[in-house]
């Protein structure tokens, strides 16, 4: 486990008011948290009404301000009415992240059309219904602004049983891109961050069913423990205040190295016994 660490100033996003999508639970709410102590104005949406209002309990009672509202992000119509209700509240959202997600474990063949519709309206379609509201505000009102995807360590190599979210979060990821040059021009920044492994209780109860596949999820992790959610949104905090002015169209990997891990012919070495490791590749070693 790691000692959460406090690099920022308090204040670092003040000024900023977010709306984060799937804000209520996991990873979302622990950004809405976190960037709410560091100064923004938080707004969190969801389908499930408790976990968003209990969140934004929790952000008040630690003394920052927050709001919420219940949306589909599939549905382009109930996004608008949503932003216009926290909008109401805290006044003009000026930052998005899109970190609602559908995912669950499939073999490709036996997926469904809606199955797979399921997650391409909830990932896809709802990224660029939240992104492009967010967006038209912003030009409209000449408001500078960022906006993030949390996208997957898979983004780039596609992954095998969840072949619905491998395909769209590559497609977000090319949204964040296409809409960074597209967008430049009214100063408003889009990125990427692709998360490994970090436990929430909604990801790990669909798409790791036991703790075997939870001993084999850790072998990947070349440190050999999954991340903490302070150490993803710190990068979180970093990417949408004004200390990365410059970044944009940025994708920024955060998983222990878990992928290059995966992708390494040799890396199985590093799970040996470094003594043991150096005898086998001594022996190998022609004598002299
Ligand atoms: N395996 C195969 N098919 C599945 C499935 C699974 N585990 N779960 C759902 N489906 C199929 C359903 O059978 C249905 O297809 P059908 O009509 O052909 O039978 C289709 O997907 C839609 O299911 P439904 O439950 O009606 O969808 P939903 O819109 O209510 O839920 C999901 C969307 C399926 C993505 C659901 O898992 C969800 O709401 N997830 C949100 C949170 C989440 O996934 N978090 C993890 C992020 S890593």
């Amino acid at each position: 486990m790691a000692e959460p660490f406090e690099p920022f100033r308090k204040d670092l996003l003040a000024g900023k008011t977010t709306l984060i999508t799937g804000g209520g639970s996991g990873l979302g709410r622990s950004m809405a948290l976190r960037m709410a102590g560091l100064g923004a104005r938080v707004a969190v949406v969801g389908r499930r009404q408790e976990p968003l209002v209990e969140t934004v309990e929790a952000i008040r009672k630690a003394g920052g301000a927050a709001a919420s509202a219940t949306c589909d992000v599939r549905d382009p119509e109930a996004v608008a009415k949503a932003l216009d209700t926290v909008e109401g509240e805290l006044g003009p959202v000026n930052q998005l992240i899109n970190n609602a997600a559908g995912n669950f474990l499939s073999a490709s063949e036996d997926l469904s059309p809606n199955a797979f519709n399921s997650v391409v309206q909830i990932v896809l379609y709802g990224t660029f219904h939240a992104t492009r509201e967010v967006g038209r505000r912003l030009i409209e009102r000449k408001q500078k602004g960022e906006i993030l995807a949390i996208v997957t360590s898979y983004v780039y190599s596609g992954s095998a049983f969840v072949l619905p979210s491998a395909a769209v979060k590559a497609g977000v990821l090319a949204m964040m891109r296409s809409l960074a040059t597209e967008w430049a021009v009214y100063g408003i920044r889009t990125n990427a961050i692709a998360p490994g492994p970090f436990p929430t209780e909604g990801a790990f109860s669909r798409l790791m069913p036991g703790s075997e596949l939870e001993k084999q999820a850790l072998r990947r992790v070349p440190g050999k423990r999954f991340g903490e959610h302070w150490e993803l949104t710190n990068l979180v905090a970093y990417t949408m205040s004004d200390a990365s002015p410059y970044q944009t169209g940025d994708l920024v990997t955060i998983d222990g190295g878990e992928a290059l891990f995966s992708g390494q012919q040799f890396a199985g070495f590093a799970h040996l016994d470094r003594a043991s490791a150096k005898e086998m590749m001594a022996a190998l070693k022609p004598k002299k």
